[in-house]
């Protein structure tokens, strides 16, 4: 059963969205529909962070319980608003007093022009509803996405820094019970639809009904997170037909690890599964942590950032020098294929009609093996890599058992460079394999020039980056070697 109509919470009021062009972003939606301009558009594009906007959902772990997360309302359909709640920053003041995120802007003079501000105020609550006392990385973390072009950041950082007190009697928390209790019946309700403008979204709820919508409609858009698909919309103007979300369907949205391996469903948001990933590859968390902001990894998946194909998308890499498999689903049927056998060219991968992916299979580390990732871009945080370097290293001793090494940003599509693995596989790890390489890097790629970087400076790059592990990996054991010294001694 399906209902023509989309329900949420705007801040504590239950909304009904019908006959709305589901192209429609959230922001459009705030500003065009409901007159509510406070959010603003900086880029349009989920870069600036001016269209912050928080969502509250029912915490799948913990019942009874919100999670509250920044989104960028700029790349958001509309559609995906159902079941949850949007609060946005007119919202946040109870009666004249001013929530505590915004008064402390206030008190650290953290605002000039004040365009930036709303969204700084809406990363800043967010944070604040799910963590009362961060520290500063975590402060920094937040507002990493929210871009001021003339207060400086200092005063705006002291602001979220002091903002602690005051969440737990805003008027979000006075309505909580009542949130609970709203969108746990908008969660009972049929399948939601929008239909707009001759354009329609579905959002199926599980397995089934996702696979018959593909196979019964071949020619729909999946949308995950929408942090890339949406850009088509905002960026080049165009119009989806049939947008699939997937991020409701229960069997894509799960995480579950077994003795050797994390089985991570395709819709499930970065967020969800960073803190897993990185308990088992430390470097392989710490490079999602660049993924985006914080706002774009709330929503952006990893279904998305393999099923967009993008030859600079920064999971592929890693998940090829990992081994990482996918399961694929097309009507019912199950297939699973590494990774790597994924892409085919740019763009062209090898998922036929009304096939989608179900889910990401990553084996858990086990001893002698290391994964060493490098993320190259001009900016620390929320910047595209002009190279990803994924580094996947057994050994025996000195000797490498087993080696791959992936890139991104090097060729049309996502890619190991066997040449150069074929030059360091069954040798020892010296200067001098490393060397073979590094020279033989320039059999396996032909890299282009574009606004990231030149043809040049990515193989220089990609062959000091392996050059970069050996002497990482020199010093890591080295270093064991004296402290076991130490220790015997
Ligand atoms: C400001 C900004 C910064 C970004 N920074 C980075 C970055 O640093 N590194 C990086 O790698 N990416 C980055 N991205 C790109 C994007 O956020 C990621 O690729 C993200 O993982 C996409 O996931 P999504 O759920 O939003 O995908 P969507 O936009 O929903 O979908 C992307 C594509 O995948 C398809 N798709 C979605 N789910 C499935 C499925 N289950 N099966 C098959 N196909 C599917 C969709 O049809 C669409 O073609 C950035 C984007 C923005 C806006
Ligand atoms: S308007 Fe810049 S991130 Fe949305
Ligand atoms: S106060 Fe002007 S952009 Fe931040």
């Amino acid at each position: 059963m399906v209902a023509n109509t989309i329900k949420f919470l705007l801040n504590n009021e239950l909304v009904n969205i019908e006959n709305l062009d589901p192209n429609t972003t959230v922001l459009q939606y705030l500003r065009e529909e409901k007159f509510k301009s406070g959010t603003k558009e900086g880029c349009a594009s989920g870069d600036c962070g001016a269209c912050t906007v928080v969502l509250a959902e029912l915490d799948p772990e913990k019942a009874g319980q919100l999670t509250y997360k920044s989104i960028n309302s700029c790349i958001t359909f509309v559609g995906n608003l159902h079941g949850k709640q949007l609060i946005t920053v007119e919202d946040l003041k109870d009666g004249a007093k001013l929530h505590h995120a915004q008064q402390t802007i206030v008190d650290n003079h953290g605002s000039q022009c004040g365009f930036c501000t709303p969204g700084f105020v809406m990363s800043s609550f967010a944070l604040h509803k799910q963590n009362n006392k961060p520290n500063r990385a975590e402060v920094l973390e937040a507002l990493a996405g929210n871009l001021c072009r003339c207060t400086g950041y200092r005063s705006i950082i002291e602001a979220a820094m002091t903002s602690s007190e005051g969440n737990q009697d805003d008027s979000f928390a006075k309505h909580y019970q009542q949130t609970l209790v709203t969108l746990t019946e908008l969660e009972k309700l049929p399948t939601p639809t929008l239909n707009g403008n001759g354009n329609t979204y579905i959002a199926p709820q599980n397995l089934d009904e996702l696979a018959t919508e593909l196979t019964n409609e071949p020619k729909s858009t999946l949308v995950a997170g929408g942090t890339d698909l949406a850009l088509s919309v905002t960026q080049n103007l165009a119009v989806v037909k049939k947008l699939v979300y997937v991020g409701n369907v229960a069997e894509l949205t799960t995480i579950e690890e077994t003795e050797s391996e994390i089985v991570i469903g395709s819709a499930l948001p970065y967020s969800d599964f960073i803190d897993t990933l990185h308990h088992y590859y430390p470097d392989l968390g710490d490079m999602i942590e660049r993924i985006g902001a914080k706002q774009v990894r709330n929503t952006g998946t990893l279904g998305g950032n393999v099923g967009n194909a993008s030859p600079i998308g920064d999971m592929p890499p890693a998940l090829i020098a990992l081994g990482a498999t996918m399961t694929l689903h097309l009507k019912g049927t199950e297939r699973t294929i590494l990774v790597e056998e994924f892409f085919l060219d740019y763009k062209k991968t090898v998922l036929q009609t009304s096939e989608f992916i179900k889910s990401i299979t990553i084996p858990k580390p086990i001893a002698g093996q290391t994964l060493k990732l490098y993320k190259i871009s001009k900016r620390l945080d929320d910047d595209i890599s002009a190279v990803l370097a994924a580094f996947f290293i057994e050994q025996d001793g000195q000797k490498i058992t087993n080696v791959r090494l992936a890139f991104g940003g090097m060729a049309g599509i996502p890619k190991r460079g066997s040449a150069a693995e074929a030059a360091l596989l069954g040798k020892d790890f010296t200067k001098e394999s490393v060397a073979q390489a590094k020279a033989a890097l320039t059999a396996d790629f032909q890299p282009m020039t574009d606004v990231r970087a030149s043809d040049k400076y990515r193989m220089t790059v990609a062959q000091n980056l392996i050059e970069k592990c050996y002497l990482e990996l020199q010093s890591i054991q080295t270093r064991e070697v004296i402290e076991t010294r130490v220790v015997n001694y």
